[in-house]
């Protein structure tokens, strides 16, 4: 079905498309952040009175006029500086409302032109744990692979393991000096992580160490059968723990496919490249020039080292043609931080010469902050390892839950804890621009007030209350009359999901919908307050406990697109 802020957003359109050049200002719409001065808002003729030197308001007056009174709302408003406000007709949106709700995609259509959408993400350098950095990666590539899925996409899931590189030069090295075999069995990464580190601190005071390692990559990478065979029980006993930490996070790839799987088409990528006029020796290595990018002029991509070495970016093209080829990537998502745009960049322009037609969208993100603004470290001032920072999210949660909870059996507190703990720590995550650096607060993402995982599970945990106990009361849900204040608004805001999670999906930034689901909750509490359910006579008994319904459904929706465990109590 059509959702009122998606049938204003086209007239929007067909107000400015003829006027001004696309691409429009996004958000052309989106709800009001005072119900006070509306249900939509739209700052476009700021936006493009900045762009054009038009008078905002004028421009806004003639939005309004243009769009004027529609089945869905009441002629639009103009605003301040230039906001132009929409108000929509209740009873078109309860009725709206009362003809989706009970179906659990709450009338949110899949895509027409479903496309394959390959996620890259979480893909950490192993030989080494997981630490706090490779947190984001791994949380919203899943909740963007999610979303695009619920839209009806083909969705590939990758983890493209860094378990090719320089840092399996130092750990043979490492490993060859002094071996402990038991070490490597019991705790792998901790243990080659340890031997990384004995062979760069040597190697500050001997710079021989250095070409040592080198040499055992060399021969790593050229087929030696001892250094292969090595390496191949070292990545091996990586897996086993990187799997325990996606079986905990609730994250699954269907393919775990590191740069090695690459390393017997690097040549023919660069040979190809250079056949095509794409690539050109260069002081004796291969480059991709860009001399007509301006951002890229003098930053040529290098695919092929002077000593003969393949590259990051090689292994990346590799990867590229294959997933072009092999799986008909339509469009390709690399969740990194924002430290590689400019190799993501070259990679996007490189790909364009080379004729592979597929949209490159580099998702990247900022970095996780401790209180003293620095990026997160432990009190050693070691960076923290995930699963350090897993049991503690999970062991503080349980000390809440056990307060608050203690008559619950022990199983169902741990449970509950560890949906709670890894929950927070997602949301946390989730729920900031990801563009951004945030500081990272224990008592802040544990708060059950505020825009938090324990907030929205608790509002969850709630309704679902209260629709077990009509249920066992034998009360169904129906449509009848919802035209209190706190109902209308919690109805006309549920109708938001679908542009939400569009918007979610356009510019791949699932604060948007954290930012959604918690004015849900609250508005779905301003109505519990001001609406009694279960005590309400008959027919709008049975209304009331449909708007619980829809509600349920958005939240429990929204947590699982966010990749967070849905809780039954708490
Ligand atoms: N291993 C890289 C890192 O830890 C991330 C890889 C991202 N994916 C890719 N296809 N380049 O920074």
């Amino acid at each position: 079905m059509q959702f009122p802020a998606e049938f204003l957003r086209e007239k929007l359109i067909c107000a400015l498309a003829g006027r001004f050049e696309p691409p429009l200002p996004e958000p052309l719409l989106e709800p009001c952040a005072d119900p006070r001065f509306g249900d939509l808002q739209s700052s476009a003729a700021l936006v493009l009175g900045r762009r054009y030197s038009l008078d905002p308001r004028a421009l806004a007056g003639e939005m309004a006029a243009s769009v004027g009174e529609t089945d869905w709302s009441l002629p639009p408003e103009v605003a301040g500086p230039g906001f132009l406000n929409f108000r929509l007709k209740s009873e078109r949106c309860v009725g709206a409302f009362l003809s989706l709700a009970g179906d659990p995609r709450l009338g949110i259509e899949r895509t027409k032109e479903p496309q394959t959408v390959v996620v890259d993400y979480s893909s950490p350098n192993i030989a080494k744990e997981m630490h706090v950095g490779h947190l984001r990666s791994t949380i919203l590539g899943e909740s963007l692979a999610r979303v695009y899925r619920f839209f009806g996409h083909r969705v590939v899931t990758v983890n493209h393991l860094g378990d090719w590189g320089t840092q399996f030069g130092m750990v043979l090295l490492g490993f060859k000096r002094r071996r402990e075999e038991t070490r490597l069995e019991d705790r792998p990464l901790e243990y080659l992580e340890e031997l990384y580190q004995r062979i760069q601190t040597a190697a500050k005071e001997d710079p021989g160490i250095r070409q040592e390692a080198k040499a055992e990559l060399w021969k790593l990478q050229n087929g030696d059968a001892e250094n292969l065979a090595l390496w191949h029980r070292f990545v091996e006993a990586s897996k086993v723990e990187l799997t325990r930490i996606y079986e905990e996070l609730g994250v699954h790839f269907e393919f775990t496919l590191g740069e090695s799987a690459y390393r017997e088409e690097l040549p023919s990528v660069v040979r190809d490249l250079r056949a095509a006029g794409i690539a050109q020796s260069s002081q004796g290595a291969v480059c991709v020039f860009f001399p007509e990018d301006p951002e890229l002029k003098d930053k040529p991509f290098l695919i092929q080292k002077s000593d003969g070495a393949y590259l990051y970016a090689t292994t990346d093209l590799a990867a590229l043609r294959f997933r072009v080829a092999k799986w008909k990537a339509d469009r390709i998502l690399y969740v990194t931080d924002g430290r590689q745009q400019l190799h993501f960049h070259q990679l996007a322009a490189t790909a364009k010469r080379w004729g592979l037609s597929v949209r490159i969208e580099h998702v990247w993100f900022g970095s996780i902050l401790g209180e003293d603004k620095k990026p997160l470290k432990t009190r050693e001032g070691r960076p923290i390892k995930l699963r350090e920072l897993l049991s503690e999210a999970e062991r503080r949660a349980y000390a809440i839950i056990a307060a608050k909870r203690p008559d619950l059996p022990e199983e169902r507190k741990i449970r509950i804890a560890r949906a709670i703990g890894i929950g927070a720590l997602k949301y946390a995550d989730l729920s900031q621009n990801r563009n951004l650096d945030y500081v990272f607060r224990w008592e802040k993402l544990l708060s059950f007030e505020g825009n938090t995982a324990p907030y929205l599970l608790n509002a969850y945990v709630r309704i679902r209350a209260i629709l077990r106990k009509a249920e066992a009361s034998g009360v169904s849900p129906a449509a009848g009359p919802l035209a209190a204040p706190a109902e209308v608004q919690l109805t006309k805001l549920l109708l938001d999901f679908s542009s939400i999670l569009a918007r979610v999906q356009s510019e791949n930034r699932p604060h948007f919908l954290c930012t959604y689901l918690y004015e849900v909750a609250r508005s779905f509490h301003r109505f519990y307050e001001s609406c009694p359910v279960l005590t309400a006579p008959p027919p709008m008994q049975a209304a009331r406990i449909l708007l619980c319904q829809g509600t349920a459904a958005t939240l429990g929706t929204g947590l699982d697109l966010l990749g967070i465990e849905r809780l039954e109590e708490m």
